[in-house]
């Protein structure tokens, strides 16, 4: 790992983390595109996908399912903690996550805007949304019609919550620092944010075991993983 420039959050009014899955990787819970990542051993297009729940709704339900046990089997590690450290000190720190995990939560953070949705909650298409935090769905169809519940989850072609995106949209352009960790920055629309955050004027730091598609968009580029990046980043938190 490079050395590593510290930096201390008390210098900013505004701070937000924008994680991906490389931030939940030293948990033990795979990324989607890395070596090992999901889309490698499951093709979304039959379980990641509107029209894939429409053709087979259980076999889409019991991917995700599956799913629920290995995240639960794994936790939350010192990189999840010194950011929380960091929002318990400063309640204008933000974390804009494109992660369905839950891991940030787990570990203590609040202030959480979930871009992609949650693994622990369910849809249904006329009643809404509803909690669903346990190991094994508690049901598959919605108690009031019947219909069959979906994961609250952006699916590929599915379009992003405009309530969700609105607030991640206004927290970026107050960034005055924006952290980006663990994305490879390939899945749109959040993989404009850095851009959005850069042409606001934040200062703009990328973590990350890769280097960046555009370096030029970033004033610290530290390499390594998550955990360790931060521990150095942030010694006082
Ligand atoms: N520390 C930091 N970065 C890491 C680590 C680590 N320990 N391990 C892996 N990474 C980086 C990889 O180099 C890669 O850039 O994490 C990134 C993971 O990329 P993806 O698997 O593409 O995950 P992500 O960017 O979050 O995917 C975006 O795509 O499939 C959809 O909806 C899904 O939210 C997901 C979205």
């Amino acid at each position: 790992m490079q050395n590593i420039p510290e930096l201390n959050p008390d210098d900013y009014s505004a701070i937000v983390f924008f994680t991906g899955a490389g931030m939940s990787a030293e948990s033990g819970i795979p990324t989607y595109r890395g070596a090992g990542g999901i889309w490698h051993e499951y093709r979304w297009e039959e379980y990641a996908c509107q029209d894939a729940f429409d053709v087979d709704p259980e076999k889409v339900l019991d991917f995700h399912e599956l799913r629920r046990p290995k995240v639960l089997e794994c936790n939350p590690h010192i990189g999840h903690e010194i950011i929380t450290r960091i929002q318990r000190k400063h309640p204008s720190c933000w974390i804009v996550t494109q992660n369905i995990d839950g891991m940030h939560q787990r570990s203590g953070s609040r202030n959480v805007v979930e871009l992609h949705g949650s693994l622990w909650r369910m849809r249904c298409s006329q009643h809404g949304i509803s909690e669903d935090p346990s190991v094994r769905y508690q049901t598959r169809r919605c108690s009031i019609c019947g219909n069959w519940l979906r994961p609250d989850i952006t699916w590929f072609n599915d379009m992003l919550d405009a309530v969700v995106m609105e607030k991640a949209h206004n927290l970026i352009n107050n960034a005055q620092l924006f952290i980006t960790i663990g994305t490879s920055g390939v899945v749109y629309p959040a993989a404009m944010f850095p851009r959005l955050a850069s042409d606001a004027g934040a200062k703009c730091v990328y973590i990350n075991t890769e280097t960046p598609g555009d370096e030029s968009l970033y004033d610290i580029v530290a390499l390594g993983k998550a955990s360790e990046v931060l521990n150095g980043m942030f010694p006082l938190a």
